[in-house]
């Protein structure tokens, strides 16, 4: 066997750590566990620790280890970093397009179509294939030196792969901070009980941890970075359409995100827009558009730009998901189970698409640690069908005079004491079904689409029938006539000074009165799972519901169960068993299932179901790394109620492996076990398609 020198040694060392960063950032596709990574990386340290002259630049040890500076040197950047312009509606696209197409007298457009990722513009110098300077954007013309903190992002080649590279190189591209990264700080810096402050988005996040003097506090940080154009070239060619280069670049070793394609014309661009707007909420990273560059470089040198901005490229931008507005108020809402929840009213802001003018605060202790006072300027955010959300203050704006925020002592609709249980975040009304607010939530949960799905039985009337005394209970409901629901309807519009007093008005007032008390008596004929999902037993989603009701098909048999029982069904924890049992055991509750069954609610009842049922009985998950898309509990919930046994660790037996964002050891013994592996993707399609 030949023995390697120490120099062999590290060189070889060298190429398998850049081959492994290169699967893992650029190919998305790691050849080897973290482990055995972190191992090689070891070894390289400890020979060039004993060989201080075979250290190299280019070293992947080298990526942490300059010392703090003092402030960052300038850099003139060789060719200016240019911004976009924005379109913000499909029309403006189209004038895009058709200044293109008048301007080069040409009808047959190709663009390259991308991402618009929302981090921060930077510039890397390559020489030689060696990575030499990175600056970010600055004023366009001039930005910071940069560089040591560059090194710290393993996604960034120190050196390049491949040949035939251009003897100078200027890459350009965004430095972010992908969600889950972002989210796992914030975690740790709420765990550290504000030594770490949290980071507002990821987008501040990458722009703050670049400008890190320390480059041992930007390693910290989990930043990423997508190469989406070149600047300076000398000394080589490039080839002669933008998609083309970019491929290029992937070569050489720059990751360039895989959401990047061709589009022809206009309608391409914009199913381009539709496409990527479906999946922005799912991605691993923030975007807030998409980009459209002339593919044709030639075509681009043509068209030149205007001031600082291409005419061959534009920005077409989502609705923001963020904007700043003032708190007028914060309320506190009481749920069906009387969690007390604060909320900012807002000065009306148009955020995510639509006017916003509450947003939560989720508990008190988010409250005190975002500090959010009335007459504060926050950031509110509102991603997808998200509710909005209040993220942060801007503390430079805040008035004179403001005071920090508490929970009121007493519920403001039953005037019953608020109460935080020892250990809970959540503070809740301890005033029961006796609070109006409480009892309008569990009516309003009983009649949801997913629960008894009475059509049309709202949050307001609700509200409106238990005022007028029509309601107290569930079982009221089915009691309700239809001069009830149009006298309250009556007196609600009243009071909303909505009353239309004409015979057409009344006509459609008797159909809707109609209508709705129709609906009523269409629920009552029911299942077993929707209707224990719709009695609203605290922590008994609609998973449990349907285990619950599979285990023991009849109502009878789980009113009796004791706890013990109810903690064989798959899914129940001792916890929720007691909740079960103790809801049960409450008398209100059985006189209410039994007015509900006296009104005429039904289901059919079956054979209890003891063994594990559905696509995945008998089949083993581990659920690795970060999903985007769903918590990780409702994952566990929703694998179970298909039948399946969420285990923690993975071995032979495992039956496949659902590995998230940044999965780690997991993952890579699944492989190692030539186990079955699905991406969030899989998951989400198979649960959608089974359940
Ligand atoms: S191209 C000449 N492509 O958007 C055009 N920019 O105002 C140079 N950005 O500061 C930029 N994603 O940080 C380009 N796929 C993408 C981009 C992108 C994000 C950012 C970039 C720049 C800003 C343009």
């Amino acid at each position: 066997m030949k023995i390697s020198t120490p120099k062999e040694r590290a060189a070889a060392l060298r190429a398998q750590l850049d081959e492994a960063n290169y699967r893992y950032h650029v190919l998305d596709e790691p050849n080897i566990p973290d482990a055995e990574y972190d191992a090689r990386m070891r070894e390289l340290e400890a020979i060039e620790a004993a060989h201080p002259d075979l250290r190299t630049p280019d070293s992947p040890t080298q990526r942490v280890g300059a010392a703090p500076s003092r402030e960052f040197a300038e850099v003139r950047h060789a060719l200016p970093m240019l911004s976009l312009a924005n379109a913000f509606s499909d029309a403006e696209v189209e004038d895009f397009a058709r200044r293109i197409r008048e301007r080069l007298g040409r009808t047959d457009l190709e663009f390259s179509v991308e991402p618009k990722f929302d981090g921060l513009a930077i510039s890397l110098r390559y020489e030689n294939g060696m990575f030499v300077q990175g600056a970010t954007r600055g004023d366009g013309e001039t930005g910071e030196d940069v560089s040591a903190n560059l090194r710290t992002i393993r996604s960034i080649p120190l050196r390049l792969r491949g040949k035939n590279w251009p003897r100078v190189l200027e890459v350009r591209g965004e430095v972010y901070m992908p969600r889950a990264g972002f989210e796992k700080y914030n975690e740790a810096a709420r765990a550290s009980g504000g030594k770490i402050k949290a980071l507002v988005n990821p987008r501040n996040a990458a722009a703050g941890s670049l400008r890190q003097l320390d480059p041992r506090i930007t390693a910290r940080r989990p930043l990423a970075f997508f190469a989406y154009a070149v600047g300076q070239v000398e000394g080589g060619d490039l080839p002669a359409t933008h998609s083309a280069t970019m491929r290029r670049l992937r070569d050489w070793g720059f990751p360039v995100s895989h959401l990047i394609d061709t589009a022809v014309g206009v309608e391409g661009c914009l199913a381009y827009f539709r496409r990527i707007g479906l999946r922005r909420d799912a991605l691993p990273f923030d975007i807030d558009g998409v980009v459209y560059k002339l593919d044709d470089l030639a075509a681009q040198r043509e068209l030149g730009f205007v001031g600082r901005t291409p005419r061959w490229a534009v920005a077409h931008k989502f609705p923001a998901q963020e904007q700043t507005t003032t708190v007028e108020d914060i309320i506190v809402n009481i749920g069906r189970t009387g969690a007390a929840t604060p909320a900012a009213k807002l000065k009306p802001v148009f955020v995510g698409g639509v006017t916003v003018t509450n947003a939560t605060l989720h508990n008190a202790d988010q409250v005190a640690r975002l500090d959010v006072r009335i007459g504060d300027t926050v950031i509110v955010r509102r991603a997808g069908d998200v509710i909005p959300e209040v993220v942060g203050v801007v503390l430079d704006k805040r008035p004179a005079h403001t005071q920090a925020w508490q929970m009121p002592a007493h519920c403001p609709v039953c005037g019953s004491a608020i109460v935080c249980e020892e250990g809970e975040v959540v503070a809740r009304c301890s005033g029961g079904l006796s609070c109006a607010a409480q009892r309008v939530q569990a009516i309003f949960h009983f009649a949801s689409r997913r629960a008894m799905d009475i059509d049309g039985l709202g949050e307001r009337y609700i509200e409106n029938l238990c005022a007028l005394d029509y309601v107290h209970s569930v079982a009221d409901l089915y009691k309700l006539s239809i001069s009830n629901l149009l006298e309250m309807k009556r007196l609600a519009d009243e009071r909303d000074g909505t009353t239309p007093e004409t015979v057409k008005a009344g006509k459609i007032a008797s159909r809707w009165a109609e209508n709705l008390i129709a609906a009523i008596g269409a629920s009552k004929r029911t299942t077993l799972d929707r209707f224990l999902y719709a009695l609203g037993i605290p922590d008994v989603g609609e998973a449990t519901a349907k285990a619950l009701s599979r285990y023991f098909g009849a109502l009878g048999a789980l009113m009796q169960a004791a706890p013990e029982e109810l903690m064989q069904v798959p899914d129940v924890g001792p916890i929720m068993a007691a909740h079960i049992a103790t809801f049960f055991a409450e008398p209100h509750n059985r006189k209410a299932i039994a007015q509900l069954r006296a009104a005429g609610v039904t289901w059919p009842e079956s054979e209890p179901q003891r063994e594990a049922q559905g696509p995945l009985a008998g089949k083993t998950v581990v659920l690795t790394g970060t999903l985007t898309s769903l918590a990780r509990d409702e994952a566990k919930e929703r694998l179970e109620a298909l039948g399946a046994k969420v285990s923690g660790s993975v071995s032979k037996k495992t039956g496949f492996v659902v590995a998230g964002s940044e999965a780690g050891s997991k993952l890579d013994k699944a492989q190692e076990l030539g186990i079955e592996i699905w991406d969030e993707a899989r998951l989400t399609e198979f649960l959608r398609a089974h359940e």
